[in-house]
């Protein structure tokens, strides 16, 4: 007999603080984790922001013996990771805290594992293949959506391969994750569209991966309901937090909705979407949130045979009418919001961002190492590399 429900594990930091001020508690935080030598990772173009000068001093007042790698400015690579290694060394580290977006999360991941597992870090490119915990590591978001801050997984730009790759482990989720939505108020709205759009992928793409819990049937997984809510706050909230950044009420919602959507992809995986996205930023550096939210709605149109019912759900956590629609038409509906939210929070087509003749260039190879990075083979509607390629020129 076939099980109804099948099996599967939900992956979630050992603790989570949440609130405006959260940040503030850091130092007790670190002392409940029993460390006192730390190492803060920031993302280098935030150092000097009013609300990162105040963890740092705060941290001194409080006797926290630390020091700083900011050494990351867009993507974490292996050049970065080694130097952020070797300063955890030198310094005789105990454990990390990573201040800012995904990068300077992902680097603090990187460098836990070089410093645990050492050989290169593209050693330990691919699903499970670390064998024991990196050290305690405290994630502290300052955009909302990349999800790294709850996450097993850790993308690195390999810039010898040209490519993005993926370590995807339970050792990598950080033991505590501190979801302050005061931090994201300075971000600009460039960066609060882009990362917010990240987050909404993240929804998606983990609601209708074909990857455990996904795989059950007749009774909902934990990341169906997580989902839903993750796209009813993102689609609730994105364009006031990108129109008043001064916003907080929508900014903590932003906060929820992105982390809602991180519990729902780190769990469920990501899709095709995120395979084109990678790309886009490994040859062109286009920011990954952005990568993804000029994307979305192909991969979206691309899927919606294979899954109408899914996207007549995502229609509907934008708050859409559509319970009389038949599935296919309620699924356009869904798409028709996300390209109405790209543009009203100003969201570019690839063809502004990336030079037409550049990406003739490579299209092929990147369509190949997109496929190749994994996230498309669980998407509900498995694409050849001729239709990824397809599914760039269109958004062009
Ligand atoms: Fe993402």
């Amino acid at each position: 007999m076939i099980p109804l429900i099948k099996q599967y594990r939900f992956n979630m930091p050992r603790s989570l603080l949440f609130g405006p001020g959260s940040a503030d508690k850091l130092d007790e935080e670190i002392r409940q984790i029993g460390c006192d030598r730390v190492m803060l990772v920031i993302d280098k173009g935030i150092r000097h922001l009013p609300a990162i000068e105040r963890i740092a001093q705060s941290l001194t007042e409080k006797g926290i013996d630390y020091v700083v790698y900011d050494g990351v400015d867009t993507e974490p690579t292996h050049v970065h990771l080694e130097e952020g290694t070797s300063l955890f060394r030198k310094n005789d580290r105990q454990m990390l805290v990573a201040v800012g977006g995904g990068s300077s999360i992902d680097a603090a991941k990187g460098i836990g594992i070089l410093v645990t597992h050492g050989g290169d870090i593209a050693d330990w490119e691919g699903r499970d293949r670390l064998t024991k915990r990196i050290p305690p590591l405290i994630a502290i978001p300052t955009t909302a959506g990349t999800g790294s801050e709850i996450s097993r997984v850790s993308v690195i730009n390999d810039l010898r391969r040209k490519l993005k790759f993926i370590i995807n482990s339970t050792f990598l989720c950080p033991e505590l994750a501190i979801e302050d939505p005061l931090l994201t108020v300075s971000m600009p709205p460039s960066v609060t569209a882009s990362s917010g759009m990240d987050a909404l992928t993240h929804a998606i793409e983990g609601y209708i991966s074909k990857r455990p819990p996904n795989l059950g049937f007749g009774v909902e997984s934990l990341t169906d309901v997580t989902a839903r809510e993750a796209i009813r706050l993102i689609a609730g909230n994105l364009r006031k937090a990108w129109a008043n950044g001064e916003d907080l009420e929508a900014r903590s919602n932003m906060m929820l909705g992105q982390l809602l959507a991180a519990m729902t992809f780190s769990n469920s995986g990501t899709a095709l979407v995120h395979g084109l996205a990678r790309p886009l930023g490994a040859y062109f550096h286009v920011p990954h949130g952005l990568a993804n939210a000029i994307m979305l709605p192909y991969g979206m149109e691309f899927t919606l045979q294979a899954c109408p019912e899914k996207f007549k759900d995502v229609a509907m956590a934008f708050g859409e009418f559509v319970d009389d629609l038949p599935a296919e038409r309620a699924a356009c509906v869904a798409i028709d919001c996300v390209r109405r939210l790209c543009q009203d929070i100003q969201i570019p087509r690839l063809g502004e961002v990336v030079n037409r003749e550049d990406l003739e260039q490579v299209i092929e190879t990147m369509a190949r190492d997109g496929y190749e990075s994994g996230t498309p083979k669980v998407n509900p509607r498995l694409p050849t590399i001729e239709q990824m390629v397809d599914l760039y020129r269109k958004a062009l």
